[in-house]
């Protein structure tokens, strides 16, 4: 496919429409945002990073039996995805209690949970993405029942595979967010991205944060943290 015309641009990627119908180009951008884009940053390396990385999971899942939207890596920062109409909800899972969970129910970060939590974001910068309830969601019409049980269970088979995946290179999974999307014959497609800008990730011996909240918290280097990510699943580093 050639890229066509700009679609989309978000805070970490553009999206561009192909002269295919159903396949889209996607460019990871050296951008960092938190804090629903209050904190802002340029990071070079980044995009590449996230494109390898996001390449490598979505290769993996496939392989697991996780249907998503990745066809191809085209460059170092761009890859070929199939397109779908993205439902307006974070599908997030959690193994071990961080971030918006410690806060929202008074655990200390770090608790790991017994079984896995599931929660839906609703996806509305206005409102800052809140806390949904299953009949919210309904309310809201953003998916049917059926389609809700889909999501949490394609979810809980994301968190299996990765959570081993990591595990046997030395990471924790602790938490991430998910994006699902429809095909036009309305099956639903794990799309987006899971990097380490969606995920927690935790050095499996030190604990030691190699994930977003590097820049979230002014921990240190994102890109140092990001890469030993990326050579921990295998990927090239960069020859600088
Ligand atoms: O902030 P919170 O603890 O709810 O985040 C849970 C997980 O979802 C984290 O891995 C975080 O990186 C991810 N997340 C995301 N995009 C958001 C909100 C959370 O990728 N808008």
């Amino acid at each position: 496919p050639t890229k066509q015309q700009l679609l989309y641009e978000g805070k970490a990627k553009k999206i561009y429409a192909t002269d295919e119908a159903d396949v889209l180009w996607v460019e990871y951008k050296d951008s960092a945002t938190a804090f629903n884009g209050e904190k802002k940053a340029t990071i070079t390396g980044k995009g590449r990073l996230n494109n390898e990385i996001s390449s490598l999971l979505f290769m993996k899942l496939q392989e697991a039996g996780v249907a998503n939207h990745f066809i191809q890596k085209l460059s170092p920062t761009e890859q070929l995805v199939k397109s779908v109409t993205i439902i307006p909800l974070e599908v997030v899972v959690r193994n071990v209690v961080a971030g918006s969970l410690a806060k929202r129910i008074g655990l200390a970060e770090g608790t790991p949970l017994e079984v896995p939590l599931v929660e839906f974001y609703y996806k509305n910068d206005d409102l800052g993405d809140p806390l949904l309830l299953e009949d919210h969601i309904t309310i809201l019409k953003l998916a049917s029942r059926e389609e809700i049980a889909q999501l949490k269970s394609e979810a809980l088979k994301v968190n299996d595979v990765l959570r081993a995946h990591f595990a046997e290179r030395k990471v924790r999974l602790i938490d991430f967010k998910l994006e699902f999307g429809r095909t036009t014959d309305g099956a639903i497609l794990l799309a987006d991205e899971v990097s380490p800008d969606t995920c927690r990730l935790w050095d499996a011996e030190t604990n030691e944060k190699l994930d977003k909240d590097v820049f979230r918290r002014d921990l240190g280097s994102l890109t140092e943290a990001y890469e030993v990510i990326l050579q921990r699943l295998g990927g090239e580093s960069a020859c600088i």
